[in-house]
This record gives structure tokens, sequence and C-alpha cells, in this order.
């Protein structure tokens, strides 16, 4: 197969790629490079000795994505957005234009060179703040801010091209919480600016670059009273699209979410990285972060039967293999910049 990784140059889509070439897969990736690297893209060759094609665009140019499909591919995984949830209560306009408008060309694109698979990346956050936990797809949909918002709608879009044309299929893949990297320690997660998610931050922490982690809130109705989720390493992941990849040969829409079924404490998670890294993790705990909820974890069962899949890798596994990255690059490799930085430069 042929597949097109738009947002290939990024976090997850890297090492999905590693994987799909690892099956077999021709790979081209297509990106911006917004808030992806080159380096990821070489990091890709590399790990797969393959000679992966590189197109630098943006999903928002359906002349350039029809130009580009029209040269034969079977599929596409769209990794290509933003996803920073604080970022997008800031900039909103910046979030819908660049992750539904851009989901609108691709589609577009796909209908008119007649490419009929999609794997589309969404989020555990299209949950907000569930009912009861482990959270099946049956869940209501309660998306509270601007990121989560863009990625209800691009469900809904995805759901209702498959309605309109039954040739046309699509796994729609609920993320919960992606952490660790590639096992080498040359591909991992490479955060714009200051990291938001907690896996980065704690890594940062331990390699000396900030003095301690914030704890936002030490009174939820949890275990230890921080907060609850389900981690998942990402090699995990890049397995998962590799088999939805598979599954999409019969058609239909799936909707699926990728998870371990397991949750864990910000200080069990903290107790994972010290545990592996030998660092001490200093910590304070201070008050809840503003859309923060107790506990979120993922029933798998559906992704389980649909793509013959579970989770691997653990805990421990997914610190060790941030730790490992992080170890081998204390300064990152990004050149991307946060909104307000492209903004000033004339460039977002
Ligand atoms: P990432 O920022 O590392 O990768 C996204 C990639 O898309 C980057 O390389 C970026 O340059 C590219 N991109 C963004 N907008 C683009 C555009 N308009 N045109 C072309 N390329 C563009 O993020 P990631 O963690 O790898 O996330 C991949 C996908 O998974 C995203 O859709 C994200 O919303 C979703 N997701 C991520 C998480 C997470 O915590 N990492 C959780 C749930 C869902
Ligand atoms: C995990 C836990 C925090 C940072 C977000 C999005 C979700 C998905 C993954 C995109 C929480 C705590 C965190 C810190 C902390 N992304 N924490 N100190 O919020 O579960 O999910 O990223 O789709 O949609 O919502 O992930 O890693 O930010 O937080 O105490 O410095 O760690 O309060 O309990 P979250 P996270």
């Amino acid at each position: 197969m042929k597949v097109l990784v738009c947002g290939g140059a990024g976090y997850i889509g890297s090492h999905t790629c590693v994987a799909l070439i690892e099956q077999g897969q021709e790979v081209v990736i297509y990106d911006n490079l917004c808030r992806g690297t080159l380096a990821a893209v070489d990091h890709v060759r590399q790990l797969s000795g393959a000679q992966v094609r590189f197109v630098q665009g943006d999903v928002r140019d359906r002349g350039t994505l029809e130009t580009l499909l029209a040269t034969g591919f079977h599929a596409v995984i769209h990794f290509a957005a933003l996803k920073i949830m604080s970022e997008s209560c800031q900039y909103p306009l910046a979030y819908f234009d660049n992750n539904v408008t851009g989901t609108v060309a691709l589609l577009q694109a796909m209908r008119a060179t007649g490419v009929q698979q999609l794997v589309f990346s969404s989020s555990a956050a299209v949950y907000g703040d569930p009912e009861t936990v482990p959270i099946t797809e049956e869940a209501p949909l309660r998306a509270s801010n601007p990121y989560s918002h863009t990625k209800l709608v691009m469900e809904q879009l995805i759901g209702e091209v498959c309605d309109a044309r039954p040739s046309f299929s699509a796994a729609i893949l609920r993320y919960f919480n992606p952490a660790g990297a590639h096992p080498s320690g040359l591909m991992g997660e490479d955060p714009c600016g200051l990291p938001t998610n907690l896996m980065p931050y704690v890594s940062q922490v331990a390699a000396g670059m900030h003095p301690r982690l914030s704890v936002f809130g030490g009174d939820y109705p949890t275990r230890d009273g921080t907060g609850v989720r389900d981690y998942i390493h990402v090699m995990d992941l890049a397995d998962a699209h590799v088999r939805a990849l598979d599954v999409l040969q019969h058609g239909g829409c799936h909707v699926l979410n990728l998870g371990t079924g397991r949750g864990y404490s910000v200080l069990e998670v903290i107790a994972a990285f010290e545990r592996v890294s030998g660092c001490r993790i200093p910590y304070e705990i201070v008050a809840r972060r503003v859309g923060d909820v107790a506990e979120v974890w993922a029933d798998t069962s559906r992704a389980e039967k649909a793509l013959g899949w579970h989770a691997q890798y653990d805990l421990l596994r997914m610190c060790a293999d941030a730790w490992r990255w992080q170890s081998m690059h204390p300064q990152g490799c990004q050149s991307s910049q946060p909104i307000e930085a492209q903004r000033q430069a004339s460039i977002g």
C-alpha cells in the first residue's frame, strides 16, 4: 500500500511512519513543519532504512494535495493538527482554520482523486468530563474547549462523508494520553516551547531544565488526590494505525478508543519516572488546572476486537523510553514556534 501521512513529521506521525514501513507499506510524509521537524523525517529514514519522500505543504492547500494524491495512493493517515488545549482557548479561529478547514480540504482532495480510506487522529478530549470510567465509545461527547470542538466537528464530518459515500471508509482513533518514545531514543516527543503535557514536563524536570513540577490539584476524588489518566505508549499507537489500515480494506466507519484500559495518577507517574531514570523529580502540589477532570481511562474492548490489538507497553516502559529520548536530546530538535511567536514573526 502507498500511504500519505499528513502530519508525519510530528510526534505520533513519525513513529507511525516507521511502523508502516516495517510492515511493508510505502509512505509519503506531508507536513508544513509548523510543529514537526525535518529531524523527525530524517529519523524515520534512518530507522526504516527507506528513501521516504517528504513534501512540505499545508493540509489546507487542496490543490497541492490533489496533485500529490493523483500520483496514486491507497490511503491517508491524517495527524496534521494543532493540539494544545490552552493555546486553542487563546486562538480559536487559528485552531478551527488549521484543523477543520484542513480536514475539509483533505477530504475534498481525496474525493477528487478517488482515495477512499482515511485514518483520523481524534482524542479522548471529545469526552470532556466523563460520567463514568472506563469510557466506552458510546459515552456522551462533551467537548469543552476549542481544540476538542475541532476534533468533534472533524469526527462528525468524516462520519457524514462515510454515510454519503459507502465506498469511503474511515477509522476515527480516539487517543487517550500518548507517551513514551521510539526504543532507539532517536525519535520522541519534542514539545513546542514549555510542555503542557505531564510526561514531557516530568522528563524535562528530570533533565534539570526546570526546578520542579507543578502538580495540578491534590484534592481530586482519586486514590491519592491527583488526576488519573490512561497513558499509552506511542509505539502501541503506531501499531494500532497499521492495523486500522488493514481493517479499512473491509469498509465501514470505525470509532475506536486507543488506551491501555488502566489509569495512573500524577504521583504514580512521578514515582515510575524516578524509578527508571534514577533522578529525583521535585514537585509541588498547586491549584487545579482549569478544565482538568479527575479521572479518565478507556474501555478498549472495541479496539481490541476490531484491530486484534492491545497495548503491549506499561507505564515503566513509557517512562524509560521517554527518558532515553530526553537524555539523547537535551535541547530537543524543535524549530517550530508557538502561535504568538509565529504571529510576531508575521508567519502565523
Ligand atoms: P505534533 O504537533 O507532534 O504533530 C502534528 C504534525 O502536524 C506536526 O508535524 C505539524 O507540523 C503538522 N501540521 C499541523 N498543522 C498542519 C497543517 N495545516 N498542514 C500540514 N501539517 C500540519 O502532534 P502529535 O502529538 O503527533 O499529534 C498528532 C495528532 O494526534 C493530532 O491530530 C493531535 O490532535 C492528535 N492527538 C494528540 C494527542 C497527544 O497528546 N499527543 C492526544 C490525542 C490526539
Ligand atoms: C495529565 C495529568 C494534569 C501537567 C491532554 C488533552 C488530551 C490529549 C492529551 C490532545 C492531569 C497533570 C499535567 C503538569 C500536572 N491531547 N499535570 N502538571 O490534560 O489529560 O490531556 O493531553 O488531544 O486531549 O486534554 O494531559 O498530560 O496535560 O495531564 O499535574 O505540568 O497530569 O492535571 O491530571 P490531559 P496532560
